[in-house]
């Protein structure tokens, strides 16, 4: 299923219309998102590296930070976002997993990404994230708040998807065991339904 929920999520992207429908244009954020990226840039010395996974075209989020002195690496399983991702923002980017980054950042961002893994692999990532963490970096992820283990459409804007995701208690826990100290747990009903977080690295675990 992993490889399949990957292979369908790929497509779904490079394929369909995600980047004419819902990526946005300008750097432009929604007050409550430019409220958690503002809390991480308060704790987020400038000029340093911030990786954000699942980047997608690279607007609004990535533009954000760069506009704030930062430097942004970027990588996205989809080919066509990267390409538009390189256009839109002076930044890193590169087509990839995300268990394919390597490096040590000062802060790692994913925004409405992590849910098109399948949720056992959450744990993983989650420790894969910490690894890169440079001590005292933050994360501000968001995560699904639904029980589901995979939920298929077969046609959202274009072309099939796929997301997973466990409950939001089960994704706080996740995160705490995964050597993350909590600041921020946010429930996002804006439209549709995410879990916000702004966690820092523990300094010992
Ligand atoms: C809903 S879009 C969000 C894009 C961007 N973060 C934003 O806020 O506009 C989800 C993005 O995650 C990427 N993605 C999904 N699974 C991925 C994976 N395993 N590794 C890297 N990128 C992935 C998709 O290609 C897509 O660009």
């Amino acid at each position: 299923m992993a490889k399949n929920m990957r292979e369908l999520v790929t497509k779904g992207y490079d394929e369909g219309k995600y980047d004419k429908v819902y990526a946005r244009k300008n750097t432009k954020l929604e007050a409550f998102e430019k409220y958690m990226c503002d809390e991480l840039i308060s704790r987020t010395k400038k000029g340093s590296k911030i990786l954000d996974l699942g980047c997608g075209v690279g607007l609004p989020h990535d533009g954000y930070f760069v506009k704030n002195k930062f430097s942004l690496t970027g990588v996205d399983i989809s080919k066509k976002h990267i390409e538009q991702a390189k256009k839109n923002v002076k930044a890193k980017y590169f087509v990839g997993d995300f268990f394919s980054v390597k490096g040590k950042f000062d802060a790692i961002v994913s925004f409405y990404a992590i849910f098109h893994i399948p949720r056992k692999e959450h744990k993983q990532l989650l420790k894969h994230i910490h690894s890169m963490l440079k001590k005292e970096g933050h994360i501000l992820i968001t995560l699904g708040v639904e029980d589901m283990k995979c939920d298929v459409s077969k046609d959202f804007v274009g072309a099939p998807m796929a997301w997973s995701s466990y409950t939001v208690e089960k994704n706080k826990k996740l995160i705490t065991d995964a050597g993350f100290e909590i600041l921020i747990a946010a429930e996002d009903y804006r439209t549709e339904k995410h879990l916000w977080i702004l966690a820092r690295k523990k300094w010992l675990i």
